[in-house]
């Protein structure tokens, strides 16, 4: 455990740059993986969980290198190639890796075995052992559908046709990357709308990949099989939830003026910005460009007095990673804000409706749980008195601590978070960007 206390230190000024977004790291990772050549990657996130996915494609047979320049240059085996991994796959943290490795490994001929930390073990994998199992791999995994578990992919690959049953971008991801290497369509409907990276880079890598919405609104999306897939030049946009942070930082912080470079605006990850500006947020858009064929801009966020709402629960699977913080401007708001349709939360890195609540109350915050959500009752505009004495339980869960992190930062007594290694598995540089900002 490495425990910090996190206190007021003044307002959050000048400009900083958030690091490469994960959800596009892992996936450059995988799908250079997969192409036949040599892929590019700039502005890879050099986080844990990332790492993860590239030693696990390593150990199935890429070469993935780091330049001195910074840029990853990922070799690899061509769809059909992976090969046999001598070891267990040691996913770490990471729900990622896990579910959208699952995916890959399942059409190939081979038998993967992969173990997590603490907090991945408890995590269900049910939701993609289902469909995988369809395709025709084989699973054994620990009781619940956890890990350790182990694959044995599917010799001959069945062509799929799956509604997502949960609004799951791992899921939905898992179920197409397992269509690579299948003859035939693969064809995954979404009735809501998740991240739409893995269909994007797919197509970017050359893949056939077509997107239609049915006549109930739903996305019907579907694949070529038995793709061949092309090397590419990728150049990763900052991470929206990371960004987040800084954002709501800077708002609660009075006397914040704070520019954050290069923040990817895809808008199936954008929502919270929208949401804090219906709180009143003052968040400005400056230079809106084309990232890697993902839209971007520099995000100009100053310290404002924010207004409770209700959140629509329409807006979640878009900013699904993002409520932790949201919480944390909710407590600082005017009034009553309340949030629904979050049960997907309680099944993240930590069970994140109860460990919030728990922790904000800790902090000095009026909130309530329910099944699905939290309503917090905000201070107006003043910091929280803290949680100085007694350290808050951030349970194995990155975006956790960086919320209570940022609670400390605009409140009196400051907020001592219990532990803060697993930060690194998303925003290795957190910490070192706080000082930047805030001048010391
Ligand atoms: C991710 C999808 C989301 C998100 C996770 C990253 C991805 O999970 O919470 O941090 O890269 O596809 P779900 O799709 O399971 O909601």
């Amino acid at each position: 455990m490495r425990p910090r206390r996190f206190a007021a230190q003044g307002p959050l000024k000048g400009r900083i740059r958030v690091p490469g977004d994960k959800s596009i790291s892992h996936r450059s990772i995988m799908l250079g993986a997969l192409a036949v050549g040599e892929t590019r990657v700039t502005g890879l996130l050099e986080g844990e969980d990332v790492l993860s996915t590239a030693a696990a494609m390593r150990a199935m047979g890429a070469t993935i290198e780091r330049q001195a320049n910074g840029d990853w240059l990922v070799a690899g085996v061509g769809v059909g190639g992976l090969l046999q991994p001598n070891g267990a796959l040691d996913m770490g943290n990471s729900g990622t890796s896990t579910r959208l490795l699952m995916g890959l490994v399942a059409s190939h001929p081979i038998t993967a075995c992969f173990v997590g930390d603490a907090s991945l073990s408890k995590r269900p994998m049910g939701r993609v052992i289902d469909p995988l199992s369809q395709v025709g791999a084989l699973f054994t995994a620990y009781p619940g559908g956890r890990l350790p578990l182990i694959v044995e992919g599917a010799a001959t690959p069945v062509p799929l046709t799956y509604r997502l049953p949960v609004a799951s971008a791992q899921v939905k991801s898992a179920v197409l990357l397992a269509g690579l290497n299948t003859p035939g369509i693969t064809t995954v409907i979404e009735p809501v709308p998740t991240r739409d990276h893995s269909e994007r880079m797919l197509r970017g890598f050359g893949a056939d990949l077509s997107v239609e919405l049915d006549s109930d609104g739903a996305r019907v999306i579907r694949l070529v099989g038995e793709a061949e897939l092309k090397p590419q030049t990728i150049t990763v946009p900052g991470d929206p939830s990371s960004a987040a942070f800084f954002a709501v930082a800077a708002l609660i912080v009075p006397g914040s003026d704070l520019v954050i470079e290069n923040v990817g605006l895809n808008p199936t990850r954008a929502a919270l910005f929208d949401v804090l500006r219906q709180m009143g947020g003052s968040i400005e858009e400056l230079d809106r460009r084309d990232v890697g064929g993902e839209p971007v801009a520099d995000l100009r966020v100053r310290a404002s007095t924010l207004t409770g709402i209700d959140v629509d629960p329409a807006v979640v699977p878009s900013m699904v990673d993002e409520f932790p913080v949201l919480f944390v401007a909710a407590a600082h708001a005017q009034g009553r804000t309340i949030t629904r349709g979050l049960e997907e939360l309680r099944v993240k890195e930590s069970d994140r409706i109860t460990v919030m609540r728990v922790a904000l109350e800790q902090a000095g915050a009026r909130v309530q749980e329910t099944e699905d959500g939290l309503i917090i009752d905000g201070t107006g505009g003043e910091g929280l008195r803290g949680a100085n004495n007694h350290p808050v339980a951030t349970h194995l869960d990155h975006r956790i601590a960086m919320s209570l992190a940022v609670a400390g930062l605009a409140s009196a007594a400051g907020v001592e978070v219990d532990d803060t290694r697993p930060i690194a598995t998303s925003f290795p540089v957190f910490e070192q960007l706080i000082a930047t900002a805030t001048g010391q």
